[in-house]
């Protein structure tokens, strides 16, 4: 069968799509079953899914950030009536939404994620930069953190401590969309879980714990070899170490996700699971997490993917 594995793209994570593209097809090709394409995804893109000389069996979509990941690819897909892993359209784009994914998350009731606020940058505009600030550092406390409503890999986003540095991160947010999300900032422990449908059963793999200097695991943090240290099993207790998992299932279930997905959270001094956000398209470059929690779960690369590919295809 015929594996295309859809990567690039013109997003801001275009780079990291295609190292992690690239290394799942290497995975699949070592195993021998597939004949795996590769394509950098352009204009080009319904022409070759639908040319009898280059149409796939199924699709592995590793496009990361916008198009990939809020589900308008995959909406092609669906029309296109390609079978494909990962989640659903529609799911992707409540998922990629992080003020949306968390309050669907909150309707679980007993998931936790942190006090936010959403804010379209015309209200700035508005109603003034600085009294928007004093209302929201009055309502939240600080420390704060800013992201892009929309995005991955941290691009956009940065903790502020003090009220004064709020201008710049929102400026550096605003870069990469229109709608910031300003959360309160959690102290504690960055955790990934990764989810993952094998054929036979759905999966939570063993939490990672993600440390790094700066504390935020940001850009060059994530893709310089070296920069960050993960610990998996995160040094959590036992006890912690379910309840992640746990609400990483329950989150993964409610937002009707489907064979892949990475949740993140940070633990917080209490030992609470505070709920981050949901990636459809997880990383899976060499120095990304799933790949690390799979393979310390004991699972073979090579093997791994081709049984999710078969799942698909079944
Ligand atoms: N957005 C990056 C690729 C990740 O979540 O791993
Ligand atoms: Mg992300």
């Amino acid at each position: 069968p015929r594996v295309l594995i859809l990567c690039g793209g013109l997003s801001h994570e275009r780079d990291v799509s295609l190292s992690s593209g690239h290394r799942v097809a290497g995975f699949l090709e070592e195993s021998g079953q597939w004949t795996v394409d590769v394509h950098d995804v352009d204009s080009t893109l319904v022409d070759y899914l639908t040319d009898p000389a280059t149409r796939p069996d199924v699709v592995w979509p590793l496009l990361h950030g916008s198009y990939g990941e809020d589900g308008s690819i995959r909406d092609v897909l669906e029309m296109l009536d390609l079978p494909y892993i990962g989640s659903r359209a529609k799911a992707s784009t409540l998922a990629w939404n992080k003020p949306v994914a968390k309050n669907i998350v909150r309707k679980i009731g007993r998931v936790h994620t942190p006090h936010s606020v959403t804010l379209p940058q015309d209200v700035f505009r508005e109603l003034g930069v600085q009294s928007i600030i004093r209302l929201v550092v009055d309502a939240l406390g600080l420390p704060l953190i800013v992201k892009p409503h929309k995005g991955g890999s941290a691009l956009g986003c940065t903790v502020v401590r003090e009220a004064e540095h709020m201008p710049q991160a929102l400026v550096d947010c605003f870069a990469y969309g229109d709608t910031a999300l300003i959360e309160h900032f959690v102290e504690g422990t960055e955790v990934s879980v990764s989810i993952l449908d094998t054929g036979d059963e759905i999966i939570a793999l063993p939490p990672i714990e993600i440390s790094t200097p700066s504390g935020v695991y940001d850009y060059s943090e994530r893709y310089t070899p070296g920069a960050t240290e993960f610990i998996v099993p995160a040094r959590l207790y036992e006890e912690t170490l379910e309840r992640v998992k746990e609400d990483a299932l329950s989150a993964y279930q409610v937002l009707g996700l489907r064979d892949i997905a990475r949740m993140d959270f940070i633990v917080d001094l209490d030992g609470t699971p505070q709920f981050m956000e949901a990636n459809v398209t997880p990383g899976m470059t060499d120095v990304s997490i799933l790949p690390r929690e799979a393979v310390a779960a004991g699972f073979n690369l090579s093997e791994l993917y081709s049984r999710m590919v078969r799942a698909v295809l079944d």
